[in-house]
């Protein structure tokens, strides 16, 4: 049996739902907090069960019988939260003899600050654990910068940008999750560290890509982080490089490229 957690959400939806395009929907245990938010997969033979990372022994009840378990990191970022929520989910399938977890951790992971060091701490958890694990350290989402909401960038003429120029290396949430699928049905993943990335471009090429696609000028302007709104931080984290190295570990899992920013851009504008 392979279960899913976060299947309410966009990368867990993804992974459920090319589960079932590989193995049989009575194979799929798809563990939502609320799973009246996912009758839809209930109807479609998953066993869905309820389990909720604050509340540890609904996750002792969804590990049940569970060989491989998928724990998409919880989106809550109030300091100190996650590594107990994440804690919580290791504990009850260390307790309920899962055999692998393939965890969800993050670009950065090895030696996280911030935000991301919830995911460095959820690594020495699994690390502690001794259960047979795999982490996918997944980069920033694509949907993250283009979304359409470039709709405003082809407008104004504009697209405002503070990366200083450093390269970015986001992936689409469909190839994150595709990724994911393939580890939790693939075999010599145990152990593994997966630097899931997409291909290398920069806000500049992205303000040209998205003049491309529309047919109108676009030009790049360089801005101060402040200027930029709640995305501003985002475009600190560029600036500081954090995403400036490239990896093919997420097209290798694919078997293909990772989505181009220009198939990413059409689909943003559409
Ligand atoms: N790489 C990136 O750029 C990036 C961006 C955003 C987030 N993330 C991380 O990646 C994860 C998956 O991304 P996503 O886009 O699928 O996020 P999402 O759409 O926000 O989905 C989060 C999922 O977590 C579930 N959840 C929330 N609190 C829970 C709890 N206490 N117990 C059990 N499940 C709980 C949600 O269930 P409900 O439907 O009940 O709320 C939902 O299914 C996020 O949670 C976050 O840690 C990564």
């Amino acid at each position: 049996m392979i279960a899913v957690t976060g299947v309410t959400g966009k990368l867990g939806r993804v992974v459920v739902d090319d589960l079932l395009t590989r193995i049989p929907a009575t194979e799929i245990v798809a563990i939502a907090r609320d799973p009246r938010k996912a009758t839809d997969l209930a109807d479609r033979g998953v066993d869905v069960r309820a389990g909720d990372y604050d509340d540890p022994a609904s996750l002792r009840t969804a590990f049940a019988g569970v060989d491989v378990l998928l724990l998409v990191s919880s989106p809550d970022v109030t300091p100190g939260v996650r590594p107990v929520q994440h804690g919580n989910a290791i504990d009850a399938a260390t307790a309920a003899g899962v055999g692998r977890i393939v965890y969800t951790s993050a670009i950065g992971a090895q030696d996280g600050t911030g935000f991301l060091a919830d995911h460095t701490t959820t690594e020495g958890l699994l690390r502690d654990s001794g259960v047979p694990h795999t982490l996918l350290r997944n980069t920033f989402y694509e949907e993250v910068l283009v979304n359409p909401g470039l709709h405003e960038a082809v407008a104004a003429g504009e697209l405002l940008g503070a990366d200083g120029g450093q390269p970015v290396n986001f992936a689409t949430i469909r190839d994150l999750g595709l990724a994911a699928s393939a580890v939790l049905t693939g075999d010599g993943h145990a152990g593994t560290v997966h630097e899931l990335r997409g291909p290398l471009w920069t806000l500049a090429d992205l303000a040209a890509t998205v003049s491309e696609v529309s047919g109108r000028p676009v030009v790049y302007r360089a801005v101060p982080s402040a200027e930029l709104g709640a995305i501003g931080f985002v475009h600190d984290l560029i600036a500081s490089g954090l995403f400036a190295e490239p990896s093919t570990d997420l097209e290798k899992l694919l078997g293909r490229p990772a989505t181009s920013l220009r198939d990413a851009v059409k689909a943003a504008l559409s």
